[in-house]
């Protein structure tokens, strides 16, 4: 199928390893040009060199925090400057250090505001810096990621959740004020992955070294989401395995290509079936 990404201008944030990288696979193998942000340049270098071995006609790296919008609104300056216009955003970036855990470990509210200020805002600053140059394209996709943990009850995980609901509510109502601009605006939310590093990559892998659990097995990752978000987290994928990153990377290209046309609003579950709700 085409997915109309051929030389389509997309960005994407967050793209230094994990669910990011294996997007940015997924958009290079359909021959879209591609602008990588993250604040690790090496990462993104290593992401670039695979979508260039893939067909991408162009790669272009930016180290770039999204805590800082000078960061953000440089990076956005050179793209333009480079390419005139943008097709397509994809937010994928997240950085959920320092807030696992139950309500009363907080009792300093800056873990709240710098985790709102780290993945909420964050997305406002790179819809803000994208959107003059998304106005000059003929197409426009935004894909958001964000969780499907913000529609569970998890303890463990509700500073996080929070900012990745607001994030969520954000989406909707850019849908509605960009359709008329030709620019679809979806929430992908992911369940459970196996992923390589970064912060939850961390958090599961200390889990697994404890327990004696086996990382590279899918199954065993569901014995431990089991067992750290109890109430049978685990046991409720239907697929009785965890996802894999080009799994999730293939959801979001679908969600950002111009072959998706009448799509917008939505929030998809991309989780084995274990967010179900009838
Ligand atoms: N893994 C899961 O099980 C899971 C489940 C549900 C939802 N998600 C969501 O899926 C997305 C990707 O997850 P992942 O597991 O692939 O994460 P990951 O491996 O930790 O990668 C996160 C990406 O975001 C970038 N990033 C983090 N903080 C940044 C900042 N301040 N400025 C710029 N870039 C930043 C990282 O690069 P640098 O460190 O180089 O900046 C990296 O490229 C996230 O939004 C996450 O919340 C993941």
């Amino acid at each position: 199928m085409d997915l109309g990404l051929k030389d389509a201008h997309v960005v994407l944030v967050g793209a230094s390893r994990g669910i990011g990288r294996a997007a940015a696979r997924k958009f290079a193998a359909d021959g879209a040009k591609l602008a990588l942000i993250a604040r690790n340049l090496k990462g993104l270098e290593k992401t670039a060199a695979q979508c260039r071995e893939l067909g991408s006609p162009e790669v272009l790296c930016f180290a770039a925090d999204m805590v800082s919008s000078a960061d953000i609104d440089a990076a956005f300056a050179a793209i333009g400057e480079a390419w005139g216009s943008i097709n397509v955003l994809i937010n994928n970036a997240a950085n959920s250090v320092g807030t696992h855990g139950a309500f009363e470990k907080f009792t300093d509210e800056a873990v709240y505001t710098e985790a709102y200020d780290r993945i909420a805002l964050g997305y406002v600053r790179t819809t803000r810096a994208a959107l003059p140059y998304m106005k000059k394209a003929e197409w426009g996709r935004i894909v958001n990621v964000s969780t499907t943990s913000t529609a569970s009850a998890s303890p463990m995980l509700h500073v996080y959740n929070m900012t990745k609901a607001a994030l969520v509510s954000m989406s909707y109502a850019n849908a509605k004020e960009f359709a008329p601009l030709g620019i679809l605006v979806n929430v992908l939310s992911p369940g459970s992955i196996m992923v390589e590093g970064g912060n939850w990559g961390e958090v599961i892998n200390s889990y697994f070294a404890k327990t004696g659990l086996d990382p590279n097995s899918p199954y065993d990752a569901l014995k431990m989401q089991s067992q750290m978000f109890g109430d049978g987290a685990g046991e409720a994928v239907w697929t009785k395995r965890i996802g894999y990153v080009d799994e999730y990377g293939a959801a979001i290209a679908w969600l950002g290509c111009k072959a998706n046309s009448y799509m917008t609003g939505a929030n998809v579950n991309v989780d084995g079936g274990s967010n179900f709700k009838g």
